[in-house]
């Protein structure tokens, strides 16, 4: 069965999407970078190669079904933030914000009875319920430190090991 013309298009947003965060994360990371926290600066830099996977797994997935990749423009990313706690809070809802994306996708292809695509964004959903769980629980831990410098320098240090 032939993929839709409209789940072609909303594939190829979610592409775009997928480059979008890897440029917040990369801008995360270089906001970590020059605010001397060398492990959270890991970390983002980590996310940024994920989300290009994201994106690539994406593509690959449209030449599979023999449909045109649009390479997207990608946004320039808030670059500035006030602390880590901020930044892990703004990556929290951005995963948040790209599951709804995800979940929208199943519903199109689902109204559409594409099994295909159905079956591949299952591989998006679990890991969409791991990119939540990661980043919501580092910003829980950095609630519970709050201006505890010594608690972020620890942290900092964990996350180096991602
Ligand atoms: Fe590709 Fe973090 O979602």
């Amino acid at each position: 069965m032939r993929i839709s013309d409209s789940m072609v298009n909303s594939i190829n947003e979610q592409i775009k999407a997928e480059y979008d965060s890897a440029y917040i994360y990369l801008a995360m990371s270089a906001y970590f970078e020059d605010a001397g926290l060398k492990g959270m600066a890991h970390w983002m830099k980590k996310q940024h190669a994920e989300e290009i996977e994201h994106a690539e797994k994406f593509i690959n997935y449209l030449y599979e079904r023999g449909a045109r990749v649009v390479i997207p423009e990608i946004a320039k990313p808030k670059d500035n933030y006030a602390n880590a706690l901020e930044v892990f809070k703004t990556a929290y809802s951005h995963e948040q914000y790209v599951t709804s994306r995800i979940y929208n996708l199943v519903e199109q292809a689902t109204a559409e009875k594409d099994y295909a695509t159905i079956s591949f964004l299952q591989w998006y959903v679990d890991e969409q319920m791991e990119e939540e769980d990661n980043t919501g629980s580092i910003v829980s831990q950095l609630e519970f430190l709050g201006d505890d410098k010594r608690g972020i320098y620890i942290v900092d240090r964990e996350l180096a090991s991602r």
